[in-house]
């Protein structure tokens, strides 16, 4: 399979269309970004770490009974996924405050959640991605009720699964986000799964080892993504 058309360029991958309409191209590039794309650099080897990393991780979780939209690894940086209809919001679910809740609502960071939260956001960068409940998501017809309860029913269950598997690795998943779409009728697991997209911490030190490590310039970006994919048994080649 080859890219076609480019479609899409995100803040850290590109979409490209393929020769099957239902198929699309994820190129994982070496960009990041931070704070809304106020933040960028470019971090050699992260493409490929994260195309690694996303396809594990997604084939857990489809072993696990989520679908995803994952197909296979295509290249070193590449993933071939199914072509999703995306719906605008982004699936947030904490184990531990950290990131914007410490900030909302004034409680310190690294208090354990229990139970997990869950908080969606709308996908708008411009916006800086403004929090917003199901009656917004239903009022402007971004998704149905079944639809809501669908996403939410999957993201805890993303977290039961990953909690165990960042656990077994001494890490603690402190919180994460996810993005579904529509395919054919049923809703699936879609964008990635990275620690460009998610909080994690080591269990007995609790160091930052995702994407705090480029929002605070603490340093060793992917060494740290490159640790997370060694405890996980994520074959980086
Ligand atoms: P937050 O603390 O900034 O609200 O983010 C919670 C988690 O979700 C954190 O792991 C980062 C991730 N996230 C994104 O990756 N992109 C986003 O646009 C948002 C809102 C959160
Ligand atoms: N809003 C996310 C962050 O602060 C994603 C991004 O801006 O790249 O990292």
């Amino acid at each position: 399979m080859r890219r076609g058309e480019h479609l899409y360029a995100g803040k850290a991958k590109s979409v490209y269309t393929t020769d099957d309409p239902d198929h699309l191209i994820l190129h994982f590039r070496n960009d990041t970004s931070a704070f809304d794309g106020e933040k960028t650099a470019q971090l050699e080897r992260k493409g490929m770490v994260n195309n690694k990393f996303n396809a594990f991780i997604m084939q857990k979780l489809e072993a696990g009974g989520v679908k995803t939209h994952f197909e296979r690894v295509l290249s070193d940086d590449e993933s071939v996924v199914k072509c999703l209809d995306m719906i605008p919001v982004e699936c947030v679910v904490r184990n531990v405050a950290a990131g914007s809740i410490c900030k909302r609502l004034g409680v310190h960071e690294g208090i354990d959640l229990d139970p997990p939260t869950f908080e969606f956001f709308l996908k708008d960068d411009a916006r800086h991605d403004p929090m917003i409940n199901e009656y917004h998501i239903r009022a402007f017809g971004w998704a149905s009720q079944e639809e809501i309860d669908e996403m939410i029913a999957a993201t805890f269950r993303v977290n039961e699964l990953l909690t165990r598997l960042f656990a077994d690795g001494e890490m603690i998943l402190v919180d994460f986000k996810l993005e579904f779409g529509r395919f054919h009728g049923e809703i699936l697991l879609g964008d990635e799964f990275t620690p460009d997209g998610c909080r994690i911490w080591d269990a007995h030190t609790r160091e930052k080892l995702d994407k705090d490590r480029f929002r605070r310039d603490l340093g060793g970006v992917v060494e740290a993504y490159e640790e997370v994919a060694h405890r996980l048994g994520v074959s980086l080649g």
